[in-house]
């Protein structure tokens, strides 16, 4: 069967019909919520969604709510036909493509807050954003209605606030987290690479080698996070092309940072500007 591209939530219902999912015929459907660009870490997204369900619902759709002012909503790389490429070869049933108006009601008043945990680590550089995330994705999970959702580790606040949604909220999903998919020389993927000028991907490299410095000490099973922050930070420093916004070391279910007597499982994140290009990444240590 040719995969469904739906643009509105009748085309949807009708695509969840076609496939078989719910109602007799029984089906599961795994969501991948995205803003299109698709790159190699999207592909092991639906790919992975594939294992958890029988059928794979990618949505494409960038959401004015979740960008701040002077945020790059209008330059977002927008590839509608590349993305219907990368979700037909890695097997996605349906495509959901909704307009700004399909999504929104021009009165809109009601929204998704992220509470405290939303305004701590990237929230408190990005006023908003995560609560207009949350209200995307619960719109996106109420439309689309899958059993699983899965989502990418390098976003690891927004991970975890979606986790904390389906908690707090009992939604009936499945939330599921997939590895950061890499280059070689360490980048992780993102959409906003593209922007990257030649330059600005060498000082780039930046934000991963200060991660994975971090790591490397949270291996030995001797260093605090106190040491461990200092070893990642120096790396971060040495880079004049990379202006750091926050790295911090910090519980991974609710960012609030560690203290010196942390054990268990901590993210080492940073967000960091290079050229007119904002990055982030994070790696997961265990300490103590
Ligand atoms: O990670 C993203 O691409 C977006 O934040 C998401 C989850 C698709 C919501 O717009």
């Amino acid at each position: 069967m040719d995969m469904i591209v739906a643009n509105d939530r009748a085309e949807l219902a009708g695509a969840r019909q076609a496939l078989g999912v719910g109602g007799a015929g029984g089906g599961t459907l795994a969501l991948v919520p995205t803003m299109g660009a698709l790159h190699e870490g999207h592909r092991s997204l639906i790919r992975l969604a594939g294992e958890h369900a029988d059928h794979v619902a990618v949505s494409v759709f960038v959401n004015p709510l979740q960008f701040g002012p002077g945020e790059d909503y209008a330059r977002y790389p927008r590839t509608f036909e590349a993305d219907l490429e990368v979700c037909a070869a890695e097997g996605a049933g349906v495509v959901f493509a909704p307009s700004a108006e399909e999504m929104y009601l021009p009165d809109r008043q009601v929204s998704v807050s992220a509470g405290k945990m939303g305004t701590v680590a990237e929230g408190a550089f990005r006023p908003g954003h995560f609560d207009g995330m949350l209200t995307v994705v619960l719109k996106l999970f109420n439309l689309v209605r899958p059993d699983a959702a899965v989502f990418g580790r390098k976003d690891a606040q927004q991970l975890a606030l979606i986790r904390r949604m389906a908690a707090d909220l009992n939604l009936p999903i499945s939330i599921v987290g997939a590895p950061t998919v890499r280059e070689a020389d360490g980048l992780a993927l993102s959409s906003r690479n593209r922007y990257l000028s030649p330059e600005d991907r060498t000082a780039a490299l930046a934000l991963s080698r200060a991660l994975f410095a971090g790591a490397e000490l949270a291996e030995t099973g001797r260093s605090t996070p106190g040491e461990i922050r200092r070893a990642a930070r120096a790396v971060l420093d040495a880079e004049p092309g990379a202006d750091v916004d926050y790295l911090i070391l910090a519980d991974p279910a609710t960012f609030a940072e560690v203290g010196d007597d942390h054990g268990g499982e901590a993210v080492l994140a940073v967000a960091a500007r290079v050229g007119t290009t904002r990055l982030i990444d994070n790696v997961v240590l265990t300490l103590g």
